[in-house]
């Protein structure tokens, strides 16, 4: 029986893909192999959002030759994104890699192992598609807690922002059957999960016709929180140009939706704004998160940005801090720009900022970042909150670390508590990264 590693880069959608890949190899007889060392085939799941993630990936193909000297039946397979960038140009750069297979090919998967390695050819199966979810293929969850798990809701993106790869390497935007959403998260609450996070590069923009009604994604939502009121569901990402009142108001009614929101900004500059083709202003913005703000004052905002981007003034950077000052977010993506092959941006817009002066601008929104985060922290002395409990914490195992609705992290002392139970804790103290708490009150054992 062949083993097959597999490694996982880049965003929660390549980890949703790479279980998606598991349970269509395991169906055919592969088992998944949990050390490199005793595997036939290692598929390497890549990111291309950035340059340096696809340099960490060259690097780790270069570490990779190494072990093909050990083992020389092992075959290196690289999927994802820089699969479907690059296609079979990968295997004349990098020659110890065998095949290449996009997104959207995963179901051919099986076949080409065989055939990679019966005829000792080399493959490439990079085709997009406009209807592939893998609505019917039941994840393998892979380095799983057994608490919480991700639902893959939708693919690909037609957003085009001006510096993204996305809408190249993932297609055409496509939404998956509810039912068989509402289906896997049922399952998954039946095997003991706590809590589910739907995934979609802009999951507002979710829609499935249904005979005569379109279910979007507020009463997608609706639905999977329907399947329990102690499943928690969390979802990412939203594009904030349609962020509506209706999924707030989704949101605002079930306890069991986390009160917690990513709504990437990228800039707070309207001129960089439009040239990054974002289809918001800064005005827009901050209505949506008065919007947030009104109908769950609890809630945590979370983004992404990027410093740097072309022909970005100093100006228009300070734009982006004063943004930062009026959201006070609770966390942030922090990115210097990277321009990106095929893109609106490189073929249309130049790279002018150089790189010591993004990384200052990069730096300056950390530093600041860091200290709203602190801040924002430290107003949570006194609270307390209901928290599930993941597991133990990195520094001591007398401690458990666990997440609140607002998606913050607390650690604990552990007393009896186990991995999977909601626990109410009081935040004591914290940094600018946890919140450090006390157990409070009866635990409730589920
Ligand atoms: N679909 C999500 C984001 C996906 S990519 C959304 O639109 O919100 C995650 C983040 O990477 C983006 O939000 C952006 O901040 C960053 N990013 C994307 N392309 C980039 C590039 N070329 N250079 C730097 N950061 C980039
Ligand atoms: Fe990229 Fe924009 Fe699509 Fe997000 S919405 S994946 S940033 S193109
Ligand atoms: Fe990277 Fe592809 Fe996700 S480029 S961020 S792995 S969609």
């Amino acid at each position: 029986m062949s083993k097959v590693y597999i490694e996982t880069y880049g965003c929660q959608m390549n980890f949703a893909d790479s279980e998606i890949v598991a349970s269509l190899l395991q169906k055919e007889g592969y088992t998944i192999a949990t050390e490199l060392a005793e595997a036939d085939y290692v598929l390497i799941n890549t990111c291309a959002i950035r340059d340096n993630a696809e340099q960490r990936i060259r690097k780790r193909l270069r570490e990779l030759r190494a072990q093909q000297q050990h083992n020389p039946r092992l075959r290196i397979g690289i999927l994802g994104c820089m699969a479907e960038r690059l296609q079979s140009q990968l295997m004349v750069e990098e020659e110890n890699v065998s095949f290449v297979v996009g997104p959207d090919a995963y179901r051919r998967l099986p076949e080409l192992l065989a055939q990679v390695r019966r005829q000792g050819v080399k493959a490439a199966e990079t085709e997009l598609s406009t209807t592939e979810t893998y609505a019917d293929i039941e994840p393998v969850r892979l380095n799983s807690n057994g608490i919480s798990a991700y639902i893959s809701i939708m693919r690909g993106c037609q957003n085009y922002c001006a510096y993204c790869v996305v809408p190249y390497t993932r297609g055409r935007e496509r939404s998956r059957d509810p039912e068989t959403i509402v289906a896997e998260a049922r399952s998954l609450w039946q095997q003991g999960y706590k809590e589910v996070t739907l995934l979609g590069q802009n999951v507002n923009s979710y829609r499935w016709k249904e005979g005569e009604t379109v279910v979007g994604f507020p009463e997608l939502m609706r639905r999977v929180a329907e399947v329990s009121p102690r499943l928690r569901v969390r979802f990412a990402t939203s594009h904030p140009k349609d962020l509506s009142d209706q999924l707030l108001e989704v949101m605002a009614k079930y306890d069991n939706i986390c009160k917690c929101i990513h709504l990437p900004v990228q800039s707070g500059s309207d001129r960089m704004l439009k040239l990054m083709n974002r289809h918001y202003d800064s005005a827009w913005y901050l209505d949506r998160i008065a919007a947030i703000r009104r109908y769950m004052p609890d809630c945590s905002i979370t983004t992404d940005v990027i410093a740097g981007f072309c022909s970005e003034t100093e100006e228009e950077h300070q734009m982006t801090l004063e943004m930062f000052r009026k959201v006070r977010y609770d966390y942030a993506y922090m990115f210097k720009f990277s321009m990106r092959p095929n893109t609106y941006a490189e073929k249309h817009l130049v790279d002018d900022i150089p790189d010591e002066e993004k990384t200052r601008r990069l730096e300056e929104i950390i530093a600041l970042q860091g200290q709203i985060a602190l801040e924002n922290n430290q107003r949570e002395i006194g609270k307390t909150y209901e928290v599930l409990v993941e597991g133990e914490s990195h520094r001591s195992k007398a401690q458990l670390f666990g997440r609140n609705s607002q998606n913050k992290v607390i650690v604990f002392d552990r007393h009896d508590v186990q991995p999977g139970q909601y626990v109410n804790v009081k935040v004591v103290r914290c940094t600018a990264a946890t919140l450090i708490g006390e157990l409070v009150g009866e635990q409730s054992a589920q």
